[in-house]
């Protein structure tokens, strides 16, 4: 379907994108979560234009829509700045040092002595230098806490100081290598590539996304020969209900 809404808001290149991402499924309600990536990548953010642009392209309401899209928290409400920090704040991260990382981040972030809030932005949504500062829930990589991600790319094992140290970069327009995974790049970026547009870049976001410590485990076993013992022959488990 096309309307002039995507014509408008999201211009033909983004309206291009979303048949392609559309053409991947036999039921283009199933498109719905890369499309949603996809009109982030355009405004940072899901706003009601998005959420309309959605609806009117996969012939969905926008409650519809709106109720996916405030379900994950992948999905923004408000414009993200050029680079989304999540910082774990869950158990493991949070004794080891992630809740002292969260503070530095806000206080350094804030302005007029108020520290910054969850899904706060320092400076111009989008613009240069901008940060959107975020609390995670185990971002399971609990073996390298505390961690947190710029744009879903890991930072392990950090300090409040080195955190400090890479949000300053952030803020100076430097794009410091994560621990793994592939290069770092922008939130709006990221967001494409989460849609499946990788603009002939596939081998830069392929990089190692398992850390030595991760492997550890596998690795001794594998050296001694220890194997997991096999599922005993009289275990059965309960028939499946048919797919209907
Ligand atoms: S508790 Fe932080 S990665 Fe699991």
């Amino acid at each position: 379907m096309t309307s002039d809404l995507s014509d408008d808001l999201f211009g033909t290149d983004i309206a291009d994108k979303a048949k392609a991402i559309i053409a991947r499924y036999p039921r283009s309600r199933s498109a719905l979560l890369p499309m949603l990536h996809l009109v982030q990548s355009v405004e940072g953010y899901v706003s009601v234009d998005g959420i309309a642009f959605c609806a009117d392209q996969l012939d969905l309401t926008t409650a519809e829509v709106s109720a996916v899209a405030t379900f994950y928290t992948m999905y923004k409400r408000k414009p993200c700045g050029e680079h989304l920090v999540s910082v774990c704040t869950n158990t493991l991260c949070a004794a080891l040092g992630g809740d002292a990382i969260y503070d530095g981040l806000r206080k350094h972030l804030g302005r007029d002595g108020k520290a910054l809030g969850h899904e706060q932005t320092s400076g111009e949504p989008g613009e240069p230098g901008s940060i959107t500062l975020e609390h995670a829930e185990c971002l399971a990589a609990c073996d390298l806490a505390p961690v947190l991600q710029v744009n879903y790319e890991f930072y392990d094992n950090q300090t409040p100081e080195s955190a400090l140290d890479l949000v300053k970069q952030l803020q100076a327009g430097k794009k410091p290598d994560p621990s793994r995974g592939a290069p770092l790049t922008d939130f709006r970026q990221v967001e494409l590539q989460l849609a499946g547009f990788l603009d002939g870049r596939e081998s830069d976001v392929d990089g190692p996304s398992a850390a030595p410590e991760t492997l550890r485990g596998a690795k001794i076993a594998h050296e001694k020969g220890w194997t997991a013992p096999a599922m005993p022959d009289s275990v059965s488990f309960p028939a499946l209900p048919e797919k209907k």
